[in-house]
């Protein structure tokens, strides 16, 4: 026996009805080791990882651990046996403590003749968190307390309750702050010190190139390559990912910022808590307009206000028409979409299905005397999936299982069925694999050559420069700097007005 053999996946498959979610995949992972898996949105890296943490079993194919048969029969039981899982979706009980939540399924631990000394566990559990280092969520609070990154962090400590021997991270990064993402490389430098082995899934390339030591890319199913630290190349990967040269092109190419004169939405001298300062700008018919800062300036307020979610304290959002936006009612009426940055939380309802959430916004239109026939609410839906070629078994399924890039589109398929003429992007392409991504700038593209006008709010600054015909950059809740779309605009210049 190879004592330094972890896990062996041999010739897994598995489908979902007539969906070949992976085919055949054989990986044997050794103790010490970080590997990278990445690939486009469903080419089966969230199956392959679920497998294995025992969420559900393979469709064919066999899985061993430390050399012998390994079959869990749930999450709870691959955790015993020393392997857990982390992932993008929620996985926090809401109505429970926050030690409840990292102990959940184990109070037995905890339990003495039928009763359950609460004071051990939360003593157990502030424990597990001093060893992270999270020292501001106390155990006895409930969880509905803390933000959708405190909750994930809380996650990461039940994950790591019991030493596990293999952690797979499932495309959380995406999901958390730079503090958030810090904790969670301590953690994965960590396990490598301690020579125990992670699993890491993230569509940020680069964050993969860092901290891993070896990669397995998948491409539909299949597993296409496995590459050293030494044949790390970004260009390359990225081509076996989507099984083709890729040029850096998916930007639009022309550098002429031009629109109209017509304004169609103005915020005048908004103020909103710590985030918005007085914060006033013009959008124009037919332009791109960038907003780009720290995470932290404001600017994802600022989308929030802009579609009525959030009510400014001081000034206000109006439209071209004179219409003042006090409400997202009222935004949707004036034919404005938003998409949130936190999708599965806001912009989705995750157990509806993919016709429920697109005719949402646009149910009134729909609605024939007070009656909407599901045949009209179909062919307006198949005509969304159909136009953004979403990937889907049916119209009928639930928006869960889709994979992120998926989602993304039938989020835009809400405003583009509503025939939105105002759109406001909160990270538009954040977690999405580039396919998709080129996908979302072309569609963006066409909508500015439509007349329709686009507020994008981005983290990430090539985007910015890629697709605006303006850009202003955001600091301490105010607009510090204003760009024109030229040839010469670069990061540089950004990232002066930004810190
Ligand atoms: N529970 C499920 N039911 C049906 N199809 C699924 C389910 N989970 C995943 N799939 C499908 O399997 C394929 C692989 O998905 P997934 O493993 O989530 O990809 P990735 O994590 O790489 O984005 C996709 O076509 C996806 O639609
Ligand atoms: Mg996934």
């Amino acid at each position: 026996m190879n004592s330094d053999m972890v896990l062996k996946v041999k010739n897994i498959s598995k489908n979902f009805g007539l969906t070949r979610a992976l085919k055949e995949v054989s990986l044997n992972i050794e103790q010490g080791e970080i590997i990278g898996l990445i690939g486009e949105n469903g080419s089966g890296k969230s199956t392959l990882s679920s497998i294995i943490s025992g969420v559900y079993p393979a469709t064919s194919g066999e899985l061993e651990l430390d050399g012998r048969p390994y079959k869990p029969v749930n999450t709870m039981d691959a955790q015993k046996q020393g392997i857990s899982m982390i992932t993008q979706e929620m996985g926090t009980l809401p109505g429970i403590r926050v030690a409840d939540n990292i102990f959940l399924g184990k109070e037995q631990l905890f339990t003495k003749g039928g009763v359950v000394n609460r004071r051990k566990m939360f003593r157990e559990a502030k424990k597990e968190m001093d060893k992270l280092e999270i020292d501001h969520i106390r155990p006895e609070d409930p969880i509905i307390k803390y933000s959708l990154e405190e909750r994930k962090l809380i996650e990461v400590v039940r994950a790591l309750y019991g030493s596990p021997k293999i952690f797979i991270v499932d495309e959380t990064t995406t999901a958390l702050s730079q503090h958030g993402r810090d904790i969670i490389y301590k953690i994965i430098r960590q396990f490598k010190n301690e020579n125990k082995t992670v699993l890491f899934i993230s569509h940020d390339l680069e964050e993969l190139m860092r901290v891993c030591s070896r990669m397995i890319i998948l491409r539909d199913g299949v597993l296409i390559a496995r590459l050293k630290k030494e044949e790390f190349n970004e260009d390359k990967i990225k081509e076996l990912m989507v099984g083709r040269k890729l040029t850096d092109d998916y930007y639009r190419s022309d550098y002429d910022g031009s629109f109209e004169k017509e304004i169609v939405l103005s915020a005048r001298d908004l103020y909103m808590g710590k985030s918005l300062k007085g914060v006033s700008l013009n959008l124009h018919k037919g332009e791109i307009l960038g907003i780009g800062g720290l995470t932290d300036c404001g600017m994802h307020e600022l989308g929030k206000a802009l579609f009525g979610i959030e009510k400014p304290m001081y000034g206000e959002v109006v439209l071209g028409n004179g219409e003042k936006v006090d409400s997202e009612k009222r935004a949707i009426k004036n034919r404005m979409g938003y998409v949130s940055k936190d999708r599965d939380q806001e912009a989705l309802i995750l157990s509806a299905s993919i016709q429920e959430n697109i005719v949402l916004p646009s149910l009134s239109k729909l609605r024939k005397g007070g009656l909407i026939f599901n045949r009209t609410e179909k062919r307006f839906t198949s005509r969304q999936v159909m136009d953004l070629n979403i990937k889907c078994r049916e119209i009928t399924q639930e928006v869960r299982d889709l994979s992120g890039g998926n989602k993304q589109k039938v989020v835009f398929g809400k405003w583009l069925g509503n025939e939105s003429e105002i759109f406001i992007l909160d990270c538009p392409t954040r977690g999405i694999d580039i396919g998709v991504k080129a996908f979302m700038y072309r569609l963006m593209y066409q909508l500015k050559k439509e007349g329709k006008s686009v507020i994008m709010i981005s983290e990430e600054l090539p985007e910015l420069i890629g697709m605006s015909d303006r850009i202003l950059i955001m600091r301490n809740g105010k607009i510090r700097g204003a760009f024109e779309r030229t040839v010469n605009l670069n990061e540089a210049v950004l990232i002066k007005e930004m810190v």
